[in-house]
């Protein structure tokens, strides 16, 4: 039934976009052991904690500009056929160098995976470079830093993704003001695993037009108006908050009670693989659990390009692909 909606993305981590079938081909190359992480066709992890070692694992098998530009089509070519005409990926400069592999030569790598995609299928793809929490304000910084030196035209926003029980968001306000002030798009991740705190912090002290997942937001009915009011934008990720167990069932979910209240929200997936999902069966899920028409689909993905950090001619165009 949403076969044929036209879909956007604009949370996926590309590591985590990795299937276990390409890391095991990426393995046999390096000659490496997945045993830990990953059992048949299935990455293995039973708590966030334990999902971080798993993506980590994966990251760890990507170390070179080919591997990326792969791992880039291999993605993008998948949710083109699913009916994706956009995505953001967020890309870690962190992991590459854990990797061995220079910022450069992993955005090169990447930027080659988009373009050979974007022949192949039409699909416009942007990157936004995270830093990760649990590596401390420093390291953020750095790749706030980093961003903001415009590496790479397809860069056009920064963000932070990692273990958002790690400090404080105000100790990361400055690598905010660094990529804000470079002019990037700014989102954050809150409210996934931590409660509506997480999200007003977030508010306050990063001012971001697009929050990853804010789906605990949901649990003040005061911040809720703020974020309606604002306009902020939540990536929501049905799927990966089910098989994180922030939720125990769809019908649970907060995504129709926060559209309802106004919130501008849009479906993503965010590390499909580990979460069994995809942008596809995210529409798909939402499509069956609150009886979304097609006209109300589309809408989310209209919303999603709206907020997308992209130029105005692509966000036109993209526009106009819905009409
Ligand atoms: N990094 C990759 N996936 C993530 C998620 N769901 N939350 C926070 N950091 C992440
Ligand atoms: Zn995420």
């Amino acid at each position: 039934m949403t076969a044929g909606i036209k879909k956007a993305e604009l949370h996926c981590h590309i590591e985590g976009a990795a299937s276990p079938a390409l890391v095991k081909i990426q393995a046999r190359k390096y000659n490496a052991d997945v045993s830990g992480f990953i059992s048949g066709d299935r990455y293995v992890w039973s708590d966030f904690t334990s999902f971080l070692v798993a993506y980590d694992g994966a990251a760890s098998l990507f170390r070179t500009e080919e591997d990326f530009a792969l791992l880039a089509r291999t993605y993008l070519e998948g949710i083109a056929a699913e009916g994706a005409i956009y995505a953001e990926i967020f890309v870690s400069p962190d992991h590459a160098l854990a990797s061995g592999l220079s910022p450069a030569a992993y955005f090169d790598g990447l930027a080659d995976g988009i373009a050979a995609a974007k022949a192949s299928t039409g699909i416009e793809c942007r990157m936004i470079i995270v830093g990760v929490r649990h590596l401390g304000a420093d390291k953020v910084e750095a790749a706030a830093r980093l961003a903001s030196s415009r590496p790479h035209p397809l860069i056009t926003g920064f963000g932070m993704a990692g273990e958002e029980r790690f400090g404080k968001v105000a100790d990361f306000a400055r690598a905010f003001d660094i990529a804000r002030d470079a002019g990037l798009g700014i989102t954050i991740h809150a409210g996934e695993l931590a409660g509506p705190d997480s999200v007003r912090d977030a508010l306050d002290h990063v001012r971001p037009s697009r929050i990853g997942h804010g789906v605990r937001a949901s649990e003040d009915d005061a911040l809720v108006r703020r974020i309606a009011d604002a306009g902020v934008v939540l990536e929501v990720c049905p799927g990966s908050n089910l098989a994180l167990n922030v939720y125990p069932d769809i019908s649970s979910h907060p995504f129709d009670r926060l559209r309802r209240a106004g919130v501008k929200v849009t479906l993503s997936s965010d590390d499909p693989p580990h979460f069994g999902s995809s942008i596809g069966r995210e529409y798909q899920m939402a499509a069956d659990a609150w009886g979304y028409d097609a006209a109300q689909l589309t809408g989310f993905t209209r919303t999603s390009i709206e907020a997308a950090f992209v130029d105005e001619p692509t966000r036109a165009f993209l526009l106009g692909q819905l009409d």
